[in-house]
């Protein structure tokens, strides 16, 4: 058996049957298995993974085995990891893992220690916490690495950030960035993930109720668009004047915290910034206020003011605490401000990380081909790579769409022809 920490290898057949039954809605990332098994396109080169270790991910794993690549993965947050999955990636699909639900900030870091020891040449981020160790604890992994790929928003501004300041050494492709990622991913994936989270940990009716989302980026409008189809509400709150005036125009109403905090019965921040529910939304918000956040980070939600502040804390049920403030008032946190998604429910659902991961497997065959030729610097997916993705998907969803006729490619290559 392959080299691992886990929580119980006996939950294995539990974790096999939800990967397979994920895998049936990942027609895209099934057909580059086929591709990888017989082309072994990834053939001996060892794959550092830090992503959500959850079914989905159990099938980029898989994908990635089949292209004939040594694959060691561990959790990219304490809370998400589906302990069955883990089981099972390591009994029947010859995948080194390293991670536990609830593992504490020592053991998570530690795992992804373990995964760097294993001297990865390509490494697979979500929220760039592998890059992250490596540049600042783990110099010595650079001189086998040849690039990385980033799931999610934040990694990418991490990365970018590095890049900036030089500190970057070497190239990473932002596969968040990807059209057939963010586009469905961030906001299909997790407006109706998000929404799961809450139901599941709260089973409150959302119907007529006020819903503040904070931050109406691609994330954040998907969650403002399912909260109204359940019957909220929908408030936004929003620092970007641009992104404000595109919530406001399409139908939601827009305010600053301390005003939605009066409001608010559930309120879920996905900005990927800091305190973003803080002092000021606390001491204004309602008796039983839900608060929760999606976004990657838990430093979304002042917690550390919370605890601070509240003179009791009681946990009603696993990931709900209750806060009782000074004046009487409570407050509820969900899944300890970790993203809600992933610790409250499954994350997104396998149709749209279908996508999302056929980005990091196309992208791990592209780095070993053109690694050699890119700088330390933060790329985009080719998108030769993003179309071949979208129309894989089309094919698989039994969707046609026209093509351009000779004259149409012309007329949209010329400037000579106007008002006719
Ligand atoms: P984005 O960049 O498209 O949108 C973020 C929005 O938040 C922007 O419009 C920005 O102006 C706004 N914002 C920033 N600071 C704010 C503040 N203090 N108050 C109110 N609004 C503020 O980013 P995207 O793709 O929507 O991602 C957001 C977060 O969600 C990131 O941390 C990302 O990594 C994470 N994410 C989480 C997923 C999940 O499974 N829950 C999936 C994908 C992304």
């Amino acid at each position: 058996m392959r080299d691992c920490d886990i929580k119980d290898i006996t939950l294995a057949d539990a974790g096999r049957a939800r990967i397979e039954w994920a895998d049936r809605d990942m027609p895209v990332l099934a057909l580059i298995r086929k591709r990888f098994e017989k082309e072994r396109p990834l053939e001996g080169v060892r794959i550092g993974a830090c992503l959500h270790v959850t079914t989905e991910t159990a099938n980029l794993m898989r994908t990635l085995v089949a292209g004939g690549a040594d694959v060691r993965l561990c959790a990219s947050n304490p809370l998400s990891t589906q302990d069955d999955t883990a089981a099972a990636l390591v009994r029947d699909y010859g995948v080194s893992v390293y991670a536990i639900c609830g593992e504490d900030n020592e053991t998570y870091y530690k795992h992804i220690d373990t995964v760097i020891d294993f001297k990865p040449q390509i490494t697979m981020d979500d929220g760039g916490d592998v890059v992250g160790r490596i540049h600042e604890k783990r110099r010595e992994a650079l001189q086998n690495i040849i690039g990385g790929t980033e799931e999610t928003t934040t990694g990418v501004i991490r990365l970018a950030a590095m890049a900036a300041a030089n500190e970057l050494a070497y190239p990473v492709i932002a596969v968040n960035d990807a059209k057939t990622k963010h586009f469905f991913d961030n906001r299909y994936g997790t407006g109706q993930s998000t929404l799961d989270g809450v139901i599941r940990l709260t089973n409150r009716l959302l119907a007529g109720r006020t819903l503040v989302v904070s931050g109406y980026g691609w994330c954040g409008k998907g969650l403002a668009m399912r909260a109204k189809g359940m019957g909220c509400k929908v408030v936004v709150c929003e620092v970007d004047a641009t992104a404000a005036l595109e919530a406001y125009m399409d139908g939601f109403e827009v305010m600053p915290r301390e005003q939605a905090a009066k409001v608010a019965d559930i309120w879920i921040t996905v900005t990927g910034n800091l305190n973003v529910i803080d002092d000021v939304c606390f001491e204004n918000m309602k008796d039983g206020a839900i608060i929760c956040n999606s976004g990657h980070f838990n430093s979304e939600i002042n917690i550390p003011w919370l605890e601070e502040q509240a003179i009791k804390k009681t946990t009603l049920k696993p990931l709900v605490d209750e806060y009782t403030m000074p004046d009487g008032r409570t407050i509820i946190l969900l899944a300890e401000g970790r993203l809600v998604n992933l610790s409250g429910a499954e994350g997104h659902p396998a149709n749209v990380m279908d996508m999302s991961f056929a980005n990091h497997a196309l992208c791990a065959e592209y780095l070993l081909d053109q690694a050699k030729n890119m700088q330390k610097k933060v790329y985009d997916v080719p998108e030769a790579i993003d179309e071949h993705i979208a129309q894989l998907k089309l094919e698989a969803l039994g969707v046609h769409i026209d093509t351009l006729t000779p004259a149409q490619v012309e007329y949209m290559n010329s400037w000579q022809i106007g008002t006719v």
